[in-house]
């Protein structure tokens, strides 16, 4: 079949759809968790609508597969009230319960999470049209994500149990809870990004309130008995609804001590800027990004065009750490273009279960026209959509658009385009690359091609400085989740990592005494009789 022909075909009909991916029921989640319970919702709901069309005599319509509750500010403020009271201001079961205990709630919890592994996949793929691959990966990466916290907090704590003697003075540093925390994901991982605070924040102490992503809530609806199940009664609870309904009245209580979010910088700080003593409300914040690809002139242009579609177009570009901007050396601009042009015409475009499918609809209802706008806006201004079909639209489906040459007075030059339209450049001098990364908003990551070792060399110091990560022949991206991954001007505050997040969530403190002989017996005796889950000598195995 010609491509365009995919295009035109790409949805199905419902019965062509294979029974394991086929969805049994439309999902009415008509609740959500607080105070341990889960409660039924009987006001307004949502209704969901998948990226994916269903053909019917040819015509082709987004599927409607749940609903979800839209709440007001009466139950968000009961939600609120939940966690402040589960925490109760560091006294609550949790905030008090020894790490060990912690860590045994978390693996249960884990067990649990296993058996809905299928449940959430699927509703991965129908809400915001993941690819099958990517949707287990994003799962199991958040297992291990869980079992990797666990272990980091295991070696934490070890280190803790120790006591430490300076100038006279006894004491042992721990690490403690900061309250309650507010979680908030994106739509392109909605579990896993939503789980990479939820989870350290949780394990450490604090409790919780989080709200799903726009795009993707339905699929944490498999998940709610085991969060009512593996922790204590407030401990986590959901919030489903317009931000302006449910985030605003939270925040306004001046209550959240912790505000964990991954989405746009605009969105963040207009929550923020709501908390009424913002000196009191920690933030870690991941944020837009527009990593750009440095290909000099040297390049392995096989391993590059392989790096640049896979950076640019996973996930249909839909990355905070996608490839957004292409400069190739003017001297292999040709060649590489040609060959990326090939690459793209060789992608796989389908539904998410289709094999090896790498180009899927979008979630976003307006991202298609939005794209477009970018695409015309950038012929306007004297660029040309270089791929056969480049950036043609059939419902929610954009396949992508190569566009070239691209310059400063084109929005697509500034903007995070978070979707399949690929900006190319080519460049005489080094320094036209670099300074687009001192210019810029955003100072996420680079990726540098080439095989001058020289050459490569001198690019690391100076981009370094710009940006939190540099990758040499190798796409950008925030994995493995061990590694630091963060951002500098408006792509991030904080860190997170598998170490970090534990830290992020926590605070040092610590238990003093000067070192005397009744100091010393009253310590001995607390520890030895285990009268307090801080002043503590237990060891995690
Ligand atoms: O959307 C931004 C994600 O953090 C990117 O993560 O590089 O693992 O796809 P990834």
């Amino acid at each position: 079949m010609t491509r365009e022909k995919q295009i035109k075909n790409i949805f199905p009909r419902e019965e062509d759809i294979h029974s394991n991916y086929r969805l049994k029921e439309t999902i009415i989640q008509d609740r959500y968790l607080i105070n341990g319970e889960i409660r039924s919702w009987k006001g307004k709901m949502l209704d969901v609508f998948s990226p994916i069309c269903i053909n019917n005599k040819s015509q082709s319509q987004q599927k409607l597969i749940g609903k979800y509750p839209l709440m007001t500010s009466t139950e968000a403020l009961e939600v609120l009230n939940s966690a402040v009271n589960a925490y109760d201001r560091g006294a609550g079961e949790w905030p008090m319960m020894t790490v060990e205990q912690r860590i045994e709630h978390m693996y249960t919890f884990v067990a649990e999470m296993k058996k809905k592994r299928t449940e959430v996949v699927t509703l991965l793929m129908w809400e915001i049209g993941k690819s099958l691959k990517d949707s287990e990966k994003e799962f199991d990466r958040t297992v291990k994500y869980i079992i990797d916290t666990i272990d980091e907090l295991k070696n934490l704590d070890r280190d803790s149990s120790k006591f430490k003697i300076e100038e006279g003075i006894i004491a042992q540093i721990r690490r403690s809870p900061l309250g309650v925390v507010l979680c908030m994901g994106p739509y392109n991982y909605p579990l896993n990004e939503t789980f990479a605070t939820l989870i350290p924040a949780l394990i450490m102490g604090n409790t919780i309130i989080f709200k799903p992503p726009r795009y993707g809530v339905l699929l944490h609806n498999p998940l709610m008995e085991a969060f009512q199940k593996c922790f204590p009664k407030g401990v986590v609870n959901t919030v489903y609804g317009s931000g302006k309904d449910v985030i605003t009245p939270i925040m306004k209580s001046g209550k959240i001590d912790v505000f964990a979010f991954i989405g746009t910088s605009k969105a963040a700080d207009a929550i923020k800027s709501l908390h009424p003593q913002p000196h009191r409300l920690r933030t870690i914040l991941g944020l837009e990004a527009k990593n750009p690809a440095i290909i000099l002139p040297d390049a392995d242009l096989d391993l590059t065009i392989n790096e640049t579609v896979l950076g640019a177009l996973s996930y249909n570009g839909q990355r905070c750490t996608a490839l957004k901007m292409i400069f190739v050396h003017q001297n292999i601009a040709e060649s590489f273009l040609k060959k990326f042009n090939e690459k793209i015409a060789s992608l796989s475009v389908g539904m998410p279960w289709s094999k090896d499918v790498q180009i899927t609809p979008l979630p976003e209802k307006d991202k298609p026209e939005y794209l477009s706008n970018l695409v015309e806006d950038a012929k306007k201004n004297g660029a040309k959509v270089i791929n056969e079909l480049g950036g043609t639209i059939n419902e929610t489906f954009f396949y992508p658009a190569v566009l070239y040459p691209v310059n400063s007075k084109m929005k697509v030059y500034h903007e995070e385009q978070f979707g399949p339209v690929i900006p190319i450049l080519s460049y005489k001098d080094i320094s036209e690359p670099l300074q687009y990364i001192l210019e810029s908003n955003y100072g996420q990551q680079v990726s540098i091609f080439g095989t001058n070792t020289e050459n490569i060399a001198k690019l690391i110091d100076p981009l370094i400085n710009q940006l939190s990560r540099v990758n040499i022949n190798s796409q950008c991206q925030r994995g493995p989740d061990t590694f630091p991954f963060n951002g500098r001007k408006d792509s991030a505050q904080g860190t997170l990592s598998v170490f970090d997040a534990l830290r992020v969530f926590s605070i040092r403190t610590i238990v003093a005494t000067k070192e005397n002989n009744q100091n010393k017996e009253i310590v001995t005796e607390i520890v030895k009789e285990r009268m307090s889950n801080f002043l503590s000598r237990d060891y995690i195995f």
